[in-house]
C-alpha cells in the first residue's frame, strides 16, 4: 500500500517571472484552484492520505491554504454559503507535514528532503507544476504497475524530438503496451545525443533506497542534484519502470502551458464550458 505522497514545491519558478518573485508558482490557480491543489486531489483520489510538502523561501501560503481559516469559515457560515464551506474544507481529512529545502538544490535533494516522513515505505513523487488531466488514471495505473513490479515507476510522454533537451529521457526496453524496463536515463540530452524521445514527467513512484543514493550522490548538471543521476544510480541495484502517458499534461511551470491548461481544464467545467467555448469561437473570428 503507498500511503504517503511528496510535493516538492521549493523551486524558483523562474520561468514564470515575475509572478514568481514573492508567491509560489504552486499557488497560482488553474481556474479558481492552486496547481498544488490538483496534485492532492490526484493523489487522493488513488487512496493517499498523507502529503509532506518541501517548501523554501516566500511559500507560507502554501501551508496556509491547506490549513483551517477560522474566521474565514465563520463568515462563511453565517452567510449561509455552505457550498464555499465544504470547498474550502474539502482537505480536512489530509495530513499534511511541511519540510523546508534550506537552498534550492535540485529536484534529487528537494526528494532526499523528506526522508524523515517517509521513513522505509515506497512514496509518490507529484510535481505539482505538471499538470495531469484530473479525469485520467495516470497516478493509479503507475500504483498499479507498483504493486505488480515492487520497483519504482516512472511517468513517460512521448515528445517531439525538437523539445528531448528540455527533459530527462530514457533508453529502455518495451515490456508490453505502454510499459518499458529502463535501461538508463540522461537529462536534457542534445537531441542528436538522445536515446529515444521518452521523456520523463512529474509523477514517480519511488521506493525508499533511492535514500541512499541522493545521500551519496555528488551535484550533477548545473550544480544541482537531479533525481534522473539517482535513478541511474538506482538501475545499478533494482529495476525501473516507466510507463508512457498519452492523456493531456500541461506544463503550468510554463507560462504558455499555464495559458493551455487554464482554458482546458476551464473547458471541462460546467460552470463555464458553454460560456467560454463561445468566447472562444467569437475571438477566433475576430483574429481571422
Ligand atoms: P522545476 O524546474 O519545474 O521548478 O522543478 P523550478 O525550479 O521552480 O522552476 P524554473 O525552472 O526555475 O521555472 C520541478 C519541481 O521541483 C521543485 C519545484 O518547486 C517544482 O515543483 N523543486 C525544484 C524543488 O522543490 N527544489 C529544487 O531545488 C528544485
Amino acid at each position: 500500500m503507498i500511503k504517503k505522497a511528496v510535493l516538492p514545491a521549493a523551486g524558483l519558478g523562474t520561468r514564470f517571472l515575475p509572478a514568481t518573485k514573492a508567491s509560489p508558482k504552486e499557488m497560482l490557480p488553474i481556474v479558481d484552484k492552486p496547481m498544488i491543489q490538483y496534485a492532492v486531489e490526484e493523489a487522493e483520489s488513488c487512496g493517499i492520505r498523507e502529503f509532506v510538502i518541501i517548501t523554501g523561501k516566500n511559500k507560507r501560503s502554501i501551508e496556509d491554504h491547506f490549513d483551517s481559516s477560522v474566521a474565514l469559515e465563520e463568515n462563511l457560515k453565517q452567510a449561509g454559503k455552505e457550498t464555499l464551506l465544504d470547498e474550502i474544507n474539502r482537505h480536512r481529512h489530509l495530513a499534511f507535514a511541511y519540510i523546508r529545502q534550506g537552498r534550492p538544490l535540485g529536484l534529487g535533494h528537494a526528494i532526499e528532503c523528506a526522508k524523515p516522513f517517509v521513513q522505509n515505505e515506497p512514496f509518490v513523487v507529484s510535481l505539482s507544476d505538471d499538470i495531469i488531466d484530473p479525469d485520467d488514471t495516470l497516478l493509479a495505473d503507475m500504483i498499479e504497475i507498483f504493486n505488480t513490479y515492487q520497483s519504482p515507476v516512472v511517468a513517460l510522454e512521448e515528445v517531439p524530438e525538437s523539445e528531448v533537451h528540455k527533459y530527462g529521457i530514457i533508453k529502455g526496453i518495451h515490456v508490453k503496451s505502454d510499459l518499458y524496463k529502463i535501461e538508463s536515463l540522461i537529462e536534457k540530452p542534445a537531441r542528436e545525443e538522445s536515446p529515444s524521445n521518452l521523456a520523463v514527467i512529474g509523477r514517480y513512484i519511488l521506493t525508499p533506497d533511492i535514500f541512499d543514493i541522493l545521500e551519496e550522490m555528488p551535484p550533477g548538471r548545473a550544480g544541482e542534484y537531479q533525481l534522473t543521476d539517482a535513478l541511474n544510480g538506482l538501475l545499478a541495484k533494482r529495476d525501473i519502470y516507466g510507463l508512457i502517458y498519452r492523456g493531456a499534461r500541461y506544463d503550468a511551470g510554463d507560462k504558455f502551458g499555464f495559458l493551455q491548461a487554464t482554458i482546458n481544464l476551464a473547458l471541462k467545467r460546467p460552470d463555464f464550458s458553454d460560456q467560454l467555448k463561445e468566447y472562444i469561437v467569437s475571438t477566433a473570428e475576430k483574429l481571422r
